[in-house]
This record gives C-alpha cells, structure tokens and sequence, in this order.
C-alpha cells in the first residue's frame, strides 16, 4: 500500500472536513501519497484527482461541507460507471480508497469491493441511519442545530399557544427526531419506526391543553409524511391554531460540534489503518464508545437499531 485516495459522497454532513484532514494527515504521517477525489464518484468516473498535502488540509477541521464536495452519481451504479472508476483508479495507481457518507455510499464502495479493489468506508451522514454504528459523523451537529430550532420555536408556540409540527431530515431513519423529541422536550414524536394514531395525538394535545398548557411541540420525521399534512390534520380535527416547520437542509450545515469532530478524526485514521493492515470491504464505526470495523456487506444487511427505551422515555417525559 503506497498510495491511496479519499471522497466524499452522498448527502455532506458536518465533520467530514475533520475526516478528510484525518485521512489526510494520518496517510503521510504513515509514509503513504494521498490522493482527494472531487465530488464522490462523479469525480472518480471523470478522473478528478489531486495530490494532498499537509498544507492541503489545514484550517478545515471546523468547517461544515466538504471540502472535495460531494455529488449523487447513478451513473457509478451502472458496469460501465465502475469500469470507469477502477480504469481511472489504475491509471492513478491507487492502492486503496477511503470513502466517506452513507448507505449508498458504502452501496457503491461494495462493488469497488467485489471487483477486487481496497476500500474502506467511514459512515459520515447526519440521519445517523447505519445499524452497525451507535454514531455517524454530522449526526451530533444536526442534533444541536434542530434543538436550537426547537427552543426558538418553543418561545414563540408558547406566546401564540399554538402546536408546532417540526418537520426533520433523516430519510427513512427517525434519529433526528427521536433525540431531538427526547432533547426537546416534544410533547409527540413521528418516526417511521412506529406507527401513530392521529386521534390519539389530538386527545393528547386537547387534553395537556386543558390543564393549561400553553404550548405542544411535535416533531416529526421526514420518512413519516409531511410537516404541512399533519398540520392540517390536527387542525382540522382540534380546531387548535398549529403551524408546521421545515427545517430542511439548514440541517446538514454548521460547524461541527467537539463529538463530530474527534469522531471524524478517530474514525478516519482507523480506516487509513485499515487499508494498512491490508485489510479490505470494511466499514468503520463506534459501538459501546469503541472504534470499530467490521465487514461492508454485513454492516449492509444490518437491521434498524432503532432505540425503543429512548422513545418509551420520552412518552413517559411528555406527560
Ligand atoms: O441523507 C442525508 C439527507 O439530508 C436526508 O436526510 C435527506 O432525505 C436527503 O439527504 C436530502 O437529499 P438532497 O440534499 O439531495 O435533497
């Protein structure tokens, strides 16, 4: 192993600057050439490469986004896209890749895997949504930018007495939702992992409403439906005056908290370590607050690691 090459892709998150500055700094502290590839797999299908240094690096580590940016690319999926890519991958005499995002992400580093080529992969996504790892980068940032949505929003529910249906990010994954309810204080979390009654939210509401409270917040996650139907349901069904918010894709940005940024470092150079040991189709996570790697396609196959105390807690909490 002498050279290696790092992307990104996918969905940015917060931390992957501290991740790509790891892989970088770790590889030539370990007498390796690093290579950074622009906008994932686009950039490695088009052969957008460049030598890393240290300098290359220097003043990312508390920076949201990517660096070498990041890009969707179905054309990678297709043979020809990986023939692309692996051609590309000799013509550099790459050894080993570093790739850094999500499930499709990791879906794509699979098939670099199983024609035969080194690659390692480093979960960076904010929806927290790969089973084998307790903690993917940008997930902890994300967490702190809705909660800062959340109290914002509760000031001004709470003048209004009105409900507020806070929609988040996190695909089919109710993360976001689940930790920021918790963190939050919501009176209601929606995720995909659990079905819900809407009869039973408005009672719920009508009767906190009753005993005078002034306010209810209730987040929902994106892979339940929208913001603006549940919206319109409640009202419809309460007469109560409820306004819904999109938070988007304020979601993704912002610097990277402390827990993002060491886990990007820690997660980083276990991967270059990786590609070291000579090992191959593996990705790296955290589990029980240990480094860890484990086999690409089994992480893969992994089931939801949806956190059912968590939620039973935060009913408890919102009574
Ligand atoms: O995977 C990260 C994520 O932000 C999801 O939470 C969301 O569903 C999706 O990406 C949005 O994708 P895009 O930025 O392409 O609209």
């Amino acid at each position: 192993m002498r050279r290696i090459a790092v992307l990104t892709s996918g969905g940015d998150a917060p931390g992957m600057n501290a991740a790509i500055r790891a892989v970088v700094r770790y590889s030539i502290y370990k007498g390796l050439q690093i290579f950074g590839i622009e906008r994932g797999y686009k950039g490695l299908i088009e052969g957008d490469l460049k030598e890393m240094l240290i300098p290359s690096v220097g003043d990312i580590i508390h920076r949201g986004g990517t660096m070498l940016r990041s890009a969707r690319c179905l054309e990678f999926m297709e043979e020809e896209g990986k023939k692309r890519a692996l051609n590309i991958l000799d013509v550099f005499k790459i050894d080993g890749l570093v790739v850094i995002g999500g499930d499709g992400t990791f879906r794509g580093a699979k098939t670099l895997c199983d024609a035969g080529f080194p690659v390692i992969g480093v979960p960076g996504t904010i929806d927290n949504d790969l089973a084998y790892t307790d903690y993917t980068i940008g997930f902890d940032t994300a967490l702190n930018t809705v909660l800062d949505a959340v109290s914002k929003l509760r000031d001004t529910t709470s003048s209004h007495e009105r409900v507020s249906i806070i929609e988040v990010m996190g695909r089919n994954c109710g993360d976001i939702a689940l930790y920021t309810g918790l963190g939050g204080g919501a009176e209601e979390i929606l995720v995909p992992e659990t079905k819900h009654d809407i009869d039973n939210i408005c009672k719920k509401i009508l009767l906190s409403a009753n005993r005078g409270k002034t306010q209810s917040i209730i987040m929902v996650a994106e892979g339940v439906g929208s913001a603006n139907d549940i919206c319109a349901q409640i009202h419809e069904k309460t007469g109560l005056d409820v306004r819904a918010t999109i938070l988007g894709h304020i979601q993704r940005g912002g610097s990277p908290t402390a827990k993002d940024r060491i886990l990007a470092s820690q997660f980083a150079a276990h991967a270059v370590q990786c590609l070291l040991d000579g090992k191959s189709s593996r990705v790296v996570g955290i589990r029980e607050n240990k480094i860890i790697d484990m086999d690409i396609t089994e992480a893969l196959d992994m089931k939801s690691k949806f956190n059912e105390s968590m939620y039973e807690l935060t009913k408890i909490l919102s009574i």
